[in-house]
C-alpha cells in the first residue's frame, strides 16, 4: 500500500483565500448534487481540506461566502468535527483505534509501543513534522483489528513489528 503523505498550504498562505478554478469547480459540481448550499458544507469542506491539507480560519471565511452562510455557522461545524483539522498537519496522520475489538486484540500495546517508537504523546507529532499520532474509537474494521488509519489509508490486523516496517517505508519516501 502506498500512502501519499499530506501536503499541507503554510498557514500565511490561507489567511485570505480565494479558490483556484480547479477547486471552484469541485465546489460547483458538488453544490448541484445538494438541495441548498447550507446542506453541501461538509462535503465542500472535505473538498478544501483536500487541497490546502487543513481548514484555515480563512478558508472558514472563503467556505462561507461561497455558500452564503454565517461564518460562525461554518467554524461551528469544523470544530465540532475532529475529522476537520485547524492547523496544518504532520505529512503522516496515525490515528489507532483503541475502542474494545482493537484494544483486546493488541490495540493497547501497539499505542504503547508507537508512542515510544514515535516519542510522542497523543496529539503530538514528531519534531521532523513527519509523523502525529491520534487515538480514535472505532475505525470500523474491528473483523481485523488492530487497525491504525494513516492519512486516508486502514492498516490492519497490525502488530509492533508491521507497523514499524511501515513506518520505516514511510520514511524513506520522505
Ligand atoms: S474496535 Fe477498532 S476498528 Fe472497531
Amino acid at each position: 500500500m502506498t500512502t501519499r503523505p499530506i501536503v499541507s498550504e503554510p498557514a500565511e498562505n490561507l489567511c485570505e483565500v480565494t479558490f483556484d478554478s480547479k477547486l471552484e469547480k469541485r465546489i460547483a459540481d458538488t453544490l448541484k448534487q445538494y438541495p441548498t448550499p447550507r446542506a453541501a458544507l461538509l462535503p465542500v469542506l472535505w473538498l478544501c481540506q483536500d487541497r490546502y491539507g487543513w481548514i484555515s480560519p480563512g478558508v472558514m471565511r472563503a467556505v462561507a461566502q461561497r455558500l452564503g452562510e454565517n461564518p460562525a455557522h461554518v467554524e461551528g461545524v469544523v470544530t465540532f468535527y475532529t475529522m476537520f483539522r485547524t492547523r496544518p498537519p504532520a505529512s503522516y496522520v496515525l490515528q489507532v483505534c483503541r475502542t474494545l475489538s482493537c484494544a483486546m486484540c493488541g490495540g493497547k500495546e501497539l499505542a504503547e509501543h508507537l508512542t515510544t517508537k514515535l516519542g510522542v504523546g497523543f496529539g503530538e507529532r514528531t519534531p521532523d513534522g513527519l509523523f502525529e499520532l491520534h487515538a480514535v474509537e472505532c475505525l470500523g474494521a474491528c473483523g481485523s483489528a488492530p487497525v491504525v488509519q494513516i492519512n486516508d489509508d486502514y492498516y490492519e490486523s497490525m502488530t509492533p513489528e508491521k507497523i514499524d516496517a511501515v513506518l520505516e517505508t514511510l520514511t524513506r519516501k520522505a
